[in-house]
């Protein structure tokens, strides 16, 4: 199968030119300037970007969690992402306490299996970390079945909760064999304390989520994930900054020439702790971890994303629908399952939120939203870019449609949007996902299975050059 895209404006991470891509079978084999080859299908983009298929590294399909299960699986959860203009995901695996991660592995590819509408790929979360047999399993999941990246919670004691002695051995081990720590950088244990005062004094709403995680709990967090992995001696990923605490200790490593990268997500640039206050139970909707912050904190994380002490912008997509599963809390904000919607939203509103109302240039978009993950994950070139040899990931990007978001509308499993009745310029309208296309004329046409699992590799030799501040010379 031959498919020729004309007429394009073609934008990556470093370049914004025109030109024709020709893709055979799943890869792109050609670019130039009017390129007249023979093709079964033509497609013309002409007006329209056309862009490397978003990276989503941070979502959470079919997980238990919060005493449910996220509301999308893995082929709603894809099929919304394609919508979306996202043509891969790393979504996380979870190792149950003291059991098997090359079980929990299996787990998560039977779910995934036959399911996913664009590829995929798995971070394992770690809870137990035994010298004995988790390390080993560790070690295998990295040289043998392309599992290279692993989550580590310093928030939620006695569910997902690892010690810094865990923590502390992970990174160890990543760094002796090549994969990398992601952290939740909260820190959990006081929280819970907070959070106990705060029941016993009968607050139980859901604004007290916000109230009782303070920015400074993140801080501590982030501050001690950088001191145990320069101590490891390996570079920390930090997952889901939500505020300037936080982005400083980042920024203050990076200004040293430690290798630490972070992500932030939509949810903390576009939504503030003011969500909260909704009427009723509606607030329950904006219940994730890290809490929605202070307004004035959106300002630092777009100055973070400019200067690149923030590396890109992932989802956290872990949606609970409203009317039944987000009601688990009604009578206690901690028992609200943590999450929310997302994946399918991301490219729309870091387009408009960030190119089109001039915070970030179009190049820093394609690298936030595609190119930093694949290069820090350990995808790049095969995904993250458009070049000849990479996968024919593609989305032909209409940076002057209009689209109102709405829960209405979209395609994800959940009964709300947290951005809904926003207007977004900018909007992913077709999408190629390795060739296929997979969404035309804003309609899903591909099938569910089109996605195949991605086993990656080298991802500490990837991070190596990224690994010093923008800032220093
Ligand atoms: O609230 C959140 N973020 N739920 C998903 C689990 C996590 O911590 O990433
Ligand atoms: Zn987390
Ligand atoms: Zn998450």
């Amino acid at each position: 199968m031959k498919t020729l895209i004309k007429n394009g404006r073609i934008v990556t991470a470093v370049d914004d030119y025109n030109a024709d891509i020709l893709i055979e079978g799943e890869t792109i084999s050609v670019i130039g300037a009017k390129l007249e080859m023979e093709a079964d299908k033509v497609i013309d983009a002409a007006g329209l970007l056309v862009i490397p298929g978003g990276i989503d590294p941070h979502t959470h399909m079919d997980m238990p969690f919060g005493g449910t299960t996220s509301a999308d699986d893995f082929r709603t959860g894809t099929v919304a992402a394609a919508h979306g203009g996202t043509t891969c995901i790393i979504d996380f695996a979870i190792q149950p306490k003291g059991e098997s991660m090359l079980k929990a592995l299996e787990t998560w590819h039977e779910k995934a299996a036959g399911k996913a509408a664009v590829d995929y790929s798995f971070h394992m979360i770690i809870t137990d970390l035994s010298p004995k047999d988790h390390v080993p399993e560790m070690r295998h999941l990295i040289k043998h079945e392309g599992v290279l990246s692993f989550k580590l919670f310093m928030a939620y004691p006695g569910v997902l909760l690892a010690d810094d002695a865990t923590i502390f051995r992970a990174m160890t081990v990543a760094g002796e064999d090549g994969g990398l720590i992601c952290m939740h950088a909260e820190n959990g244990i006081v929280i819970n304390e907070i959070v106990a005062r705060a029941l016993a004094e009968g607050k139980t709403a859901p604004k007290y989520h916000a109230l009782t995680r303070p920015t400074k709990a993140e801080a501590e967090g982030v501050y001690r994930s950088i001191c145990l992995a320069e101590m490891a001696g390996t570079p920390v990923y930090i997952v889901h900054l939500s505020c300037y605490d936080a982005l400083r200790k980042v920024k203050e490593a990076r200004d040293e020439g430690i290798p630490v990268f972070a992500e932030t997500c939509p949810q903390y640039l576009f939504l503030d702790q003011s969500a909260y206050e909704k009427e009723g139970f509606e607030g329950a909707k904006y219940v994730m971890t890290p809490a929605l912050r202070e307004k004035w904190n959106q300002d630092e994380l777009w100055i973070g994303l400019r200067m690149n002490d923030l590396q890109l912008i992932a989802t956290d997509h872990c949606p609970f629908c409203f009317s039944d599963q987000k009601q688990l809390g009604v009578n206690d904000f901690s028992k609200i399952p943590n999450g929310g919607p997302g994946v399918e939203n991301r490219m729309s509103l870091i387009y408009n939120g960030g190119v089109a109302q001039g915070r970030i240039s179009l190049n820093r978009f394609v690298e936030i939203t595609s190119t930093a993950a694949a290069k820090i994950f350990g995808l790049f070139p095969k995904k993250g870019t458009i070049a000849v040899g990479s996968d024919a990931d593609i989305v032909l990007f209409n940076p002057n449609k209009k689209m109102t978001i709405s829960a209405k509308t979209h395609h994800m499993n959940v009964d709300y949007n947290c951005y809904e009745g926003m207007e977004v310029t900018g909007v992913s309208e077709t999408v190629l996902s390795r060739g296929k296309v997979v969404i035309e004329d804003g309609k899903y046409v591909g099938k569910p299975g089109d996605g195949n699992f991605l086993k990656r590799s080298n991802i500490q030799q990837a991070l190596r050059p990224m690994a010093t501040s923008s800032r220093r010379p």
